[in-house]
């Protein structure tokens, strides 16, 4: 295996600079990103973190895309916040996720109050998706085409969409996605499926539905919105992962990523199980090919959703309130820098046996062979003897090795976390 310039300046990076996206991308993902939103972007710090791409090479607008912005009333359309995420992503260079197309929530109560017939409905979708997606078009690395139609025990969602056309919303929804923009990756997206049960088995039921109705799907979005201490473990994550793929989408992502406290104040063993929690999605995401990236549902508590929708919840974000990085963010980038140093250094990698749908990477990743996107079984430790270049080495509830392989030393981070650098 080749070490590029370009991978041997970031493979020389202080942990303080060594970024999430930079990491995600040399270690073989196509991004690691945040959602975002309108308001948020007057904060001149807050906008300077979002905008550093070696921290986050994709932005999800969180609400300027829904239909109550988009289309208030019938035949209006309105892409002001839309726009203003989309062009400060652009002039970032990032990627974006567009969200959302259909979804049975903020929708204006001119298509939910509505009495219509099948082919009204029908047009009133394609229109809509046809507008929208063709005014960003050429602008959206992926649509979330449509948003949560799946109640938990894994039967449909009642909705105007459901109630007039059945499941067949959703592949006329597709379809018209596919219309407007044949080169977006068209996503169904929800929540709680990101486990083995009935609404994941329901999900997986939904990329049939569309294949057979002849309408093209390409991912699942796994929103994973976690709670501390009861996220799925990383077996069933991987395993549901692969799920998705094996029922025909070629790519998979975790697009709504927080881990939130059901009570705060939080205790710094609370951080030290969330640091684990996010873990165990950031190592899923690195064992399945086709896992394209990670979006977390803002980065910073500041601005995160929990606390107005869940009364007395929240520290759910990589950043503290404050934009301090917490435990979780040093754990999630350790373990992206040890699967990059094992993908550019042959460590203790497995090669993936299906060699898929190679994916154009970033311009600092591009000189790495293709044959160097593995899946990474175990972090890179290759001895008991001590730590490699970027392992973990110590840190409150750490019960692996405290040394480091010549020449490096463990560093103390902060009380959870020593690295070897
Ligand atoms: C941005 O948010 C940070 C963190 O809460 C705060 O300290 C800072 O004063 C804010 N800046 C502006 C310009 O509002
Ligand atoms: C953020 O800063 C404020 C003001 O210094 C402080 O009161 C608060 O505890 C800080 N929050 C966290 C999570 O450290």
């Amino acid at each position: 295996m080749r070490i590029t310039p370009a991978l041997a300046g970031l493979l020389a990076l202080p942990i303080a600079l060594a970024q999430l996206n930079k990491l995600a991308e040399a270690a073989g993902k196509l991004y690691l990103g945040s959602a975002t939103d309108n308001s948020e972007l007057s904060n001149s710090s807050y906008l300077a973190i979002i905008s550093d791409t070696d921290e986050f090479g994709e932005i999800t607008p969180g609400n300027g895309q829904k239909w109550q912005y988009t289309e208030p009333s019938q035949g209006t359309f309105s892409y002001t916040s839309g726009d203003q995420i989309v062009d400060l992503a652009e002039a970032n260079g990032q990627l974006v996720r567009c969200h959302t197309l259909v979804w049975h929530s903020q929708l204006p109560s001119w298509v939910s109050s509505g009495s219509w017939t099948t082919a009204q409905l029908t047009s009133i979708i394609q229109t809509h998706i046809a507008n929208e997606v063709s005014h960003y078009k050429g602008q959206c690395y992926s649509w979330d085409v449509v948003n949560e139609a799946l109640n938990e025990d894994g039967t449909y969602r009642t909705s105007v969409f459901y109630t007039v056309l059945g499941t067949d919303y959703i592949p006329i929804a597709f379809e018209a996605a596919a219309a407007a923009d044949p080169a977006a990756k068209l996503y169904y997206n929800d929540y709680n499926i990101e486990y083995s049960g009935a609404k994941h088995t329901a999900a997986v039921g939904i990329i049939d539905l569309i294949q057979t109705a002849g309408a093209k799907i390409d991912g699942v979005g796994l929103q994973a919105h976690f709670i501390v201490g009861s996220s799925p473990g990383q077996a069933d994550l991987t395993n549901v992962l692969k799920a998705y793929v094996a029922a025909g989408v070629s790519e998979v992502a975790y697009t709504e990523l927080d881990i939130r406290f059901t009570t705060l104040p939080y205790t710094a063993a609370g951080l030290q199980q969330q640091a684990s929690d996010y873990a165990a999605v950031t190592k899923a995401c690195l064992a399945v090919n086709e896992c394209v990236g990670i979006t977390i549902w803002d980065f910073t508590d500041k601005y995160s959703w929990i606390p107005s929708t869940f009364a007395g919840q929240g520290g759910a974000c990589l950043y503290d309130e404050n934009f301090s990085k917490k435990p979780a963010w040093t754990t999630v980038s350790s373990i992206l820098a040890a699967a990059a140093t094992s993908t550019a250094t042959g460590g203790t990698i497995t090669t993936k046996a299906s060699t898929t749908t190679i994916i154009a990477t970033a311009a600092t990743t591009t000189t790495l062979a293709t044959s160097t996107r593995t899946s990474i079984t175990t972090a890179a430790t290759p001895t008991s003897t001590g730590g490699a270049h970027y392992a973990q080495c110590g840190g409150i509830g750490w019960a692996g090795p405290t040394t480091c392989l010549s020449p490096y030393t463990c560093t103390k981070q902060n009380d959870y976390y020593s690295q070897c650098l």
